[in-house]
């Protein structure tokens, strides 16, 4: 574990406002970028809970940090995206333990999968989508029930970028695509979602804010390299940025004073590398937002 000096310096000098003794609640904490990004934030003194569906790896991964980070609190939270009924019970628990939830980071996510949700989603639209908009809309109301500021991270991907909406077929069930149309679909549904929090939460104690991470390797990104015809072009893997330094965003935007609806990534060579800013959002991010709300609220009506 343990972080490298270079980022501690980038972490003293960037994060301004001080997140010590806060409760920041983090998704996807077991692996990856969410792995660093729950480090980075209790060397700065948050207490964490990690929202993991591998309960044996949580432990793990909690008892590795507690050695490093013996003056924070971590709890585990069972929670498991592509399941509504964990996702059900994972908000109730959220709102029974009156969790005090300053930041609220969705961070897991799915590259591929042929699989379907419990629920019956296909896999990647189903997690990296549906079950974020489900899971926040439950904890909203809880969340403007609490006296103080909650900043939502939701994160995203510069693939949002190429991502293309289709109404007639959103599931990709009638036409397949490849992995990389339908992931970019599903981060690009997840960024107009969050305009629309920011916008609709504007005037509340709830903050939007994106992230990014640019391109980083992790378990996530080495999938991409799985099909036989992508092989060859494993070994670019390692030019990409390392987890530690992908992660960045998320502490700055807990940190940062930034408005609501902004989006924090690495914005050198494509967005795709270097440290954390503001990036500038594509026009698509903006387009026929209500119309996406309005489709979704249809499909998971009774869930939410
Ligand atoms: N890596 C990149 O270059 C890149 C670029 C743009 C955006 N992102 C985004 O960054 C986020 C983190 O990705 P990563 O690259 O760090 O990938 P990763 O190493 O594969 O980590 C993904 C995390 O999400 C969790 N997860 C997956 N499905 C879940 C489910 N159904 N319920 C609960 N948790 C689930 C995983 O849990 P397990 O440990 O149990 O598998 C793991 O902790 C994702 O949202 C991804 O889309 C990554």
């Amino acid at each position: 574990m343990s972080l490298k000096e270079k980022t501690k310096r980038y972490l003293n000098k960037k994060c301004k406002n001080s997140i010590e003794g806060k409760t920041i609640v983090i998704t996807g904490a077991t692996s990856g970028i969410g792995l660093k990004a729950a480090e980075e934030l209790l060397y700065l003194g948050a207490n964490l809970i990690l929202a993991a569906r591998n309960k044996e790896k949580a432990e793990e991964i909690k008892q590795r940090l507690i050695e490093e980070y013996k003056d924070s609190t971590i709890d585990i939270y069972p929670l498991d995206l592509a399941s509504l009924d964990s996702i059900k019970k994972f908000a109730t628990r959220i709102k029974r333990n009156k969790v005090d939830v300053y930041g609220f980071v969705n961070n897991a996510g799915v590259f591929s999968g042929k699989n379907r949700t419990i629920d019956g989603y296909p896999l990647v639209m189903g997690t990296n989508y549906i079950g974020t908009f489900v899971l926040v809309e439950r904890l909203l109301p809880y969340f403007m029930s609490l006296s103080h500021e909650v900043k939502l991270i939701n994160t995203s991907s510069i693939s949002y970028k190429s991502g293309k909406m289709n109404y007639n077929d959103f599931f990709f069930e009638k036409k397949k695509k490849n992995a990389f149309q339908i992931y970019s679909r599903s981060k690009l549904c997840l960024t107009k979602y969050s305009i629309y929090l920011a916008n609709k939460y504007m005037d509340s104690n709830i903050k939007t804010i994106m992230t990014h991470p640019g391109i980083a390797k992790t378990e996530l990104l080495l999938n991409m390299f799985k099909p036989w015809y992508m092989r060859i072009f494993k070994p670019v893997a390692n030019i990409f940025m390392t987890p530690e330094k992908a992660s960045l965003s998320i502490p700055y935007a807990l940190t940062e004073d930034v408005r609501c609806g902004s989006l924090i990534g690495p914005n050198h060579l494509f967005d795709g590398w270097g440290y954390p800013k503001i990036n500038k959002l594509a026009k698509k991010a903006y387009s026929e937002i209500e119309q996406l709300i309005v489709y979704t609220k249809g499909i998971v009506k009774k869930d939410i």
